[in-house]
C-alpha cells in the first residue's frame, strides 16, 4: 500500500490558537501519515493514542538513536551545523540503553520524590515573591512576568546557577526555540556558543569550589571519568536547562489562559482547592507544551495503520494529537478539570518518561492554585485571535499573555 501523504499546518497562529480541528483530522483522516515537516524532512505522523503509546514504550523497535536503526545521522542535522550543535543535542534524550540508564542514573535522584518535595517551600516562596511584583500593576505581561521567571527560577537554584546570570539564560533559551530552519539555526549560533563558554566556565568554578548543587554532582561523576566525559557533561545540563524551563513556561502561560478562557471550570477550582492535582494533569492534556515527542527510529520495517514504516525512517509521535484521541478520552477538546480517568502522555511515556515530572506537576500546582486565588477577577486583556502564539515547531505556548488583574483577593 503507498504512503498516505498530508500536509498539516502545524506553525500558523490559526493552529497554535485552536489545534483541536487539526488533531480531528489526523485522527479521522490519517493517524499514520507521510508528512514533511520543515528541517526534519520526510517523516511519518503518528497520531493515535494507542500507536502513540507504542512507539514511547516499545525500546527493542523504536529507537533515539538513528545509529541503532541503521542511519548515519539524526535527522535535522546536518553537514554544515558546527560540531558544537552534535555534541549539544546529542544527550539522554537521544541515547539507548545502556547508555541512556546510565546518563538517567546521574540525574534520577536528584528528580525524585523526596528531592523535588524539598523544594516545595522554596517554590511556594518563589511564586508568592512573582505575585508580589505582578500586584504591582493593573494590567501586565503573565508570561514574561510570571510563567517564564518562576521555573527559570527554580531549574537554575537546583542547578547552582548565579541568580543575577538569568536574564542572560532567558535570551539564550529563546534564541534556541526558533523556527526550524536553517536560517533560524544560524541565528542561534551565538546563542549557543554563549551559554556554552558561560556553562564551561561555571564548571571549571565547580571543580575548584565544589558546593552542594546539581552541577558540582555532575562534574563529580564527570571526574570519575567512566561515568560522564565532558561532553556529555555539557549536553546533560544544556538538555535539563532546556526542557526543564520551555515546556514549563508554556504550561503555565497557556494553562492559565485556558482557564480564563473556560470559567466554568476556574470557577470550581475556586470553590474546592482539592482539585488542583487533577486541573493540573487536565491543563497538561489540554494544553500539550511538548506536542510531538523527540523522533523515533524503526529497527525494523513495522506496520502501523496499514502503513509500511520503513527501517531507519523519521517517526514522530503527536503528542497533542494523542491526548486528543476521541477513542481514549471523552469529549477532548473540552477541558474537564475532574477527568478520570485522565492518561495522557504530555509528559511522555516508558524509558524517557520526563525526568522533571514530579518538579512540572509542583509548579504547576503551586503556580496555578496561588495565582487564581490571588486574582480572582484576572482576565485576558485582548480578546482571543489577538493574544500571539509562538510559531515553534513541536512546542506549543504563548509568546505573551497580557492580562488586567482585577481586585486582588
Ligand atoms: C510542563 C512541563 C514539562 C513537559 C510538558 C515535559 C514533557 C516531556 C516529554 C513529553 C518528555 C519525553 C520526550 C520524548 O519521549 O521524546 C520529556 C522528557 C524529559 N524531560 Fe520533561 N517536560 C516538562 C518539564 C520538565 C522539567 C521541569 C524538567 C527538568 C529538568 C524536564 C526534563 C526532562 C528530561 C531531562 C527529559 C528526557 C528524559 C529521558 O530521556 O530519559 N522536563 N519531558
Amino acid at each position: 500500500m503507498s504512503a498516505t501523504a498530508m500536509t498539516f499546518d502545524l506553525v500558523s497562529q490559526s493552529y497554535k490558537r485552536n489545534p483541536f480541528p487539526t488533531y480531528r483530522r489526523m485522527h479521522a483522516e490519517a493517524p499514520v501519515s507521510r508528512t514533511k515537516i520543515p528541517f526534519i524532512g520526510e517523516a511519518w505522523l503518528v497520531s493515535s493514542y494507542d500507536d502513540v503509546m507504542t512507539l514511547l514504550k516499545d525500546k527493542e523497535r523504536f529507537v533515539h538513536d538513528p545509529k541503532n536503526a541503521g542511519r548515519k545521522q539524526r535527522a535535522g542535522i546536518s553537514w554544515w551545523m558546527p560540531r558544537l550543535v552534535r555534541i549539544l543535542t546529542d544527550h539522554m534524550l537521544g541515547s539507548d540503553e545502556p547508555d541512556h540508564r546510565r546518563l538517567r542514573g546521574l540525574v534520577d535522584k536528584a528528580f525524585g520524590r523526596r528531592g523535588i518535595e524539598g523544594m516545595r517551600p522554596r517554590i511556594e516562596a518563589i511564586t508568592d515573591g512573582l505575585l508580589d511584583t505582578v500586584a504591582q500593576h493593573g494590567e501586565v505581561d503573565l508570561v514574561e512576568h510570571f510563567a517564564r521567571p518562576l521555573p527559570l527560577t527554580v531549574i537554575c537554584e537546583l542547578l547552582g546557577l548565579p541568580q543575577e546570570d538569568r536574564p542572560k539564560f532567558t535570551r539564550w533559551v529563546q534564541a534556541m526555540t526558533q523556527a526550524p530552519t536553517a536560517l533560524g539555526i544560524m541565528r542561534t549560533l551565538p546563542a549557543l556558543f554563549m551559554m556554552t563558554r558561560y556553562l564551561k566556565a561555571q564548571f571549571e568554578r565547580r571543580r575548584h569550589d565544589p558546593r552542594d548543587d546539581l552541577i558540582t554532582a555532575l562534574v563529580e561523576a564527570e571526574e570519575a571519568g567512566d561515568r560522564l566525559n565532558e561532553e556529555e557533561l555539557l549536553s546533560m545540563v544544556f538538555l535539563l536547562l532546556v526542557a526543564g524551563h520551555e515546556t514549563t513556561v508554556h504550561l503555565l502561560g497557556s494553562g492559565s489562559l485556558a482557564l480564563m478562557q473556560n470559567p466554568d471550570q476556574r470557577a470550581r477550582l475556586a470553590e474546592d482547592g482539592s482539585l488542583i492535582a487533577p486541573a493540573a494533569e487536565e491543563l497538561l492534556r489540554y494544553t500539550s507544551p511538548v506536542e510531538f515527542a523527540t523522533v523515533r527510529y524503526p529497527r525494523e520495517d513495522v506496520v502501523m495503520h496499514g502503513q509500511t514504516l520503513r527501517r531507519g525512517d523519521c517517526i514522530l509521535p503527536a503528542l497533542g494529537a494523542a491526548n486528543c484521541d476521541p477513542d481514549q478520552f471523552d469529549h477532548p477538546d473540552k477541558l474537564d478539570i475532574t477527568r478520570r480517568p485522565n492518561n495522557h502522555v504530555a509528559l511522555g511515556s516508558g524509558i524517557h518518561f520526563c525526568l522533571g515530572q514530579q518538579l512540572a506537576r509542583m509548579e504547576a500546582q503551586i503556580a496555578f492554585e496561588r495565582l487564581f486565588q490571588r486574582f480572582p477577577d484576572m482576565m485576558p486583556a485582548l480578546p482571543a485571535e489577538d493574544i500571539e502564539w509562538r510559531g515553534t515547531l513541536g512546542l506549543r505556548g504563548l509568546a505573551g499573555l497580557p492580562v488586567n488583574l482585577g481586585a486582588t483577593a
